[in-house]
């Protein structure tokens, strides 16, 4: 049942091409670029007229709700905002009818998302899911689903579940963005083909040779771990750090790229691994900006006596005169790479937590869905 694979997590991690390509399937046009959203009671016309958007999810849900935020605001420029699931009700959120409130829910049935999801309902929000699992509790509340096709996940961590969200939401972005007239349709061509590459391009960052098992043997006794990211990638660096801390019982910690100078650089020792996120597009001249700040970032870590494994971009090699260590995966639209380069944290919590012989699938006091509150 897993398929040849040692575990369910690795088997899982190497069947998000398959679940990515069937999120999209069916929802994007190939030539025109066009979305099309599965039958839903909200109409388009009131996609076109929400004023905000506000996400609510947790965990690793939580983590596609940040990135979403960055593909919402600049494809459809709406504003949006993030909450956490189990928060939410304790600060008399401020929701309108014109809100459009989504829910993000790998399970469908967590109960601080249900919760948030009822609150946001009972003061006339309308509300969108995104889950895995058909007539789940959330999704049979919701106005609508975006159902992603990432199939059964075993493995408590969440690895397919995470990247088919990221994927949905990439959806639904460009989606508000046709439907408010903030795409021209040559963008949204673009868009729509490079998201058609995304499996193959996943294909390839899962056959590259990226040597984990001799990476980890430096790494994998580490007590703790920074994760490092700037932008919609600072979300992934979340992920990262979740996915080591779930499965290897590491302690490890996403940060904003710059907000390390602000104090968390105390920290920082050749004891301590940073994992730094230097992805870019070479073709975005923000990206590219976004990812020299990285760089930078890279050699304060550097300089102060660090260790740096860095996911990068093929072809942008300046950061191999900095990080000791880089994983490499294909250049893609900067709203999409985080798709490609959660897959190799994936990776590295896997061998860590592997090496020094965890219960990857089922880690001690984790759920694979949490339904009290
Ligand atoms: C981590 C993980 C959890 C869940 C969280 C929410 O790998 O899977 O953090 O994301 O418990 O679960 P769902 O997405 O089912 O609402």
């Amino acid at each position: 049942e897993k398929g040849g694979y040692k575990h369910f997590m690795l088997k899982e991690i190497y069947e998000q091409p398959r679940a990515v390509r069937d999120t999209i399937l069916g929802r994007v046009g190939q030539e025109s670029g066009r979305v099309f959203l599965d039958e839903m009671q909200i109409q388009p016309k009131e996609f076109a007229e929400f004023q905000n958007v506000r996400i609510v999810a947790c965990g690793t849900s939580w983590h596609a709700a940040l990135a979403g935020k960055f593909m919402i605001e600049r494809l459809a420029r709406i504003p949006v905002e993030v909450d956490y699931g189990s928060e939410f009700r304790y600060r008399d959120p401020i929701v309108n009818p014109n809100s459009l409130t989504v829910l993000i829910s790998q399970s469908g049935e967590t109960a601080d998302t249900l919760a948030a999801q009822r609150e946001a309902k009972s003061k006339g929000s309308r509300t969108l899911s995104i889950c895995n699992v058909m007539g789940s509790m959330i999704s049979r509340e919701a106005a609508g689903t975006l159902l992603t096709h990432a199939g059964p996940e075993i493995g408590v961590a969440s690895t397919k579940a995470f990247t088919a969200q990221l994927t949905a939401l990439f959806i639904l972005a460009m989606y508000l963005g046709q439907a408010r007239g903030r795409q021209t349709p040559e963008q949204s061509q673009d868009l729509a083909q490079e998201l058609l590459r995304i499996p193959a391009k996943l294909e390839h960052v899962l056959s590259a040779d990226a040597h984990y098992e001799d990476l980890v043997k430096w790494l994998f006794k580490a007590t703790d771990f920074l994760y490092l990211g700037r932008g919609i990638h600072y979300p992934i660096a979340l992920e990262g750090a979740l996915k080591l801390k779930e499965i290897s019982y590491i302690h490890a910690e996403g940060y904003p790229a710059g907000e390390m100078k602000h104090g968390p650089n105390a920290l920082i020792d050749e004891s301590l691994p940073t994992v730094v996120l230097a992805t870019a597009d070479p073709e975005d001249e923000a990206s590219v900006l976004r990812y020299e700040k990285t760089l930078s970032n890279i050699q304060e870590v550097k300089a102060r006596g660090g260790k740096v494994v860095a996911v990068a971009t093929e072809g942008m090699t300046d950061v191999t005169r900095s990080a000791d260590h880089v994983i490499w995966v294909p250049p893609t639209r900067e709203l999409l790479l985080p798709i490609l380069e959660v897959v190799p944290l994936q990776l590295l919590a896997y061998h860590i937590a592997v090496r020094r012989g965890c219960d990857v699938d089922q880690p001690r006091n984790l759920a694979k869905s949490v339904t009290v509150e």
